[in-house]
């Protein structure tokens, strides 16, 4: 297992690793290995759109450094989020999800992670759950909707903190069946300028995910 260039992510042969904060536990059915006492979490860039970003090139820097606060939209299960909570166990991590069957098996799951704050709220309402979250250093938004850009923006409006860092994962196709790719991520670039969010890097999370294409930001 040696490290790789993300902070806090290991790497053995091609596939990443986190440290399992809770050994013996797995979230989603991923493989664990322990090496000289130390267990590691299979992190599956088939599974989670964050470890196909970096697999697929992200720049050492992408997380900046461990964050103290994470806004994450549309958290699921809590597949991605994990590994987050895996990376950064001192930070406190917000989960944003809407729907109430999801909701239930995250809740589970920050049972068993500190730090780990499940809210039940609808991204495009960020006034709902702004005072609760405050300004926070990373936003992360993994929705499929129509509007993803405009929602990651109005987020960033309501909690990113100034020189924050953001990780948007654009779905190409909820966003139109007709556009091309390329107009799609072009007109979502746009959206984050005109909101004064730099795009530092952007690449196509295939093969891993079709459709996706991966934006980092700075604010
Ligand atoms: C692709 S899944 C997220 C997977 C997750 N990010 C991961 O990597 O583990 C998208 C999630 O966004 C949620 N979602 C969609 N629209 C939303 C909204 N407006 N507000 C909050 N959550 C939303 C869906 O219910 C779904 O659980």
């Amino acid at each position: 297992m040696k490290p790789a260039p993300w902070e806090r992510v290991y790497r053995e042969g091609r596939d990443l690793y986190t440290v399992n904060r809770n050994p013996g536990t797995k979230v989603y059915g991923e493989a664990l290995s322990t090496v000289d006492g130390v267990e590691y979490r299979a992190w599956d860039p088939f599974r989670s759109k964050l470890a196909a970003f970096l697999l697929k090139g992200a720049p050492a820097d992408v997380l900046g450094r461990p964050p103290r606060t994470v806004l994450y939209l549309g958290a699921a299960h809590g597949t991605t989020v994990s590994h987050l909570s895996d990376l950064w166990p001192e930070a406190t991590l917000f989960a944003i999800e809407k729907s109430p069957t999801s909701f239930a098996r995250l809740l589970a799951l920050a049972r068993q992670r500190p730090g780990l704050v499940p809210i039940l709220a609808d991204a495009q309402l960020p006034e709902r759950y702004q005072a609760d979250v405050g300004a926070v250093e990373l936003l992360y938004q993994d929705i499929a909707q129509r509007n993803q850009a405009g929602i990651f923006v109005e987020n960033a409006r309501a909690c990113l903190s100034p020189r924050g860092r953001g990780i948007l994962m654009l779905k190409v196709r909820s966003v139109t069946q007709q556009r091309p790719t390329a107009t799609v991520v072009r007109e979502a670039r746009s959206a984050l300028s005109a909101a004064r969010l730099a795009v530092a890097y952007e690449t196509a999370l295939t093969p891993f995910s079709r459709e996706h294409a991966a934006l980092a930001v700075v604010a």
